[in-house]
């Protein structure tokens, strides 16, 4: 780099260029022009270095969703026979693990819902109520529509997370988590 000003350029003591002078005296130059350069190159080295970690680590999230949904897809679990649960009964199970409380519950002869029954607002159980069509949060008054799961009042924004449902030979299994209310 060719200095503009030579009042701000200093002579090093055996009078070498600066590319011919030890790696310290690089990295810290006394010369204003030289630190500007060197001030920037750090920066930008700083800038992609910053950029790269961050790129990574959407990278690795990403990966981790993925596996996370690979390794969830056979979650395949019996939750009741269907002559367990009258037409507006109701049955908690744990899904997908034993730690998930959730929440089904039959709508009509072959109709059934099934919903996480943790509140998206502050984690409270939420109460079905088939019987007002809503499943409800006492914590803070917050409803969920019980067909779908939005939430119609309170301070819940989302939607609970739905249980997808089939039922085969007169059993209702669970074989899914999180699906989207529609
Ligand atoms: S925790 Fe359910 S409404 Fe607040």
């Amino acid at each position: 780099m060719i200095p503009r000003d030579r009042e701000q350029l200093t002579v090093p003591p055996d009078g070498k260029p600066l590319a011919e002078q030890p790696k310290w005296r690089q990295d810290f130059p006394i010369d204003w022009p030289q630190d500007e350069y060197i001030s920037r190159r750090e920066l930008t080295k700083f800038l992609v270095l910053t950029s790269l970690a961050f790129a990574v680590g959407q990278c690795w999230i990403v990966a981790q969703n993925f596996l996370r949904k690979r390794q969830g897809q056979p979650l395949v679990q019996q939750i009741a026979r269907l002559d367990e649960i009258p037409v507006g009964g109701v049955r908690l199970f744990q899904y997908p693990d034993p730690h998930k409380s959730c929440v089904l519950v039959r709508l009509g002869e072959t109709d059934f819902v099934a919903y996480d029954q943790q509140c998206t607002h502050l984690a409270c159980p939420v109460i079905p109520e088939p019987q007002a069509n809503r499943l409800y949060c006492p914590c803070h008054e917050g409803v969920f529509d019980l067909a779908t799961g939005r939430p119609v009042a309170g301070p819940p924004r989302r939607p609970l997370p739905r249980i997808r449902l089939e039922i085969r030979d007169g059993t209702v299994y669970a074989v899914g988590y999180g699906e989207e209310t529609t």
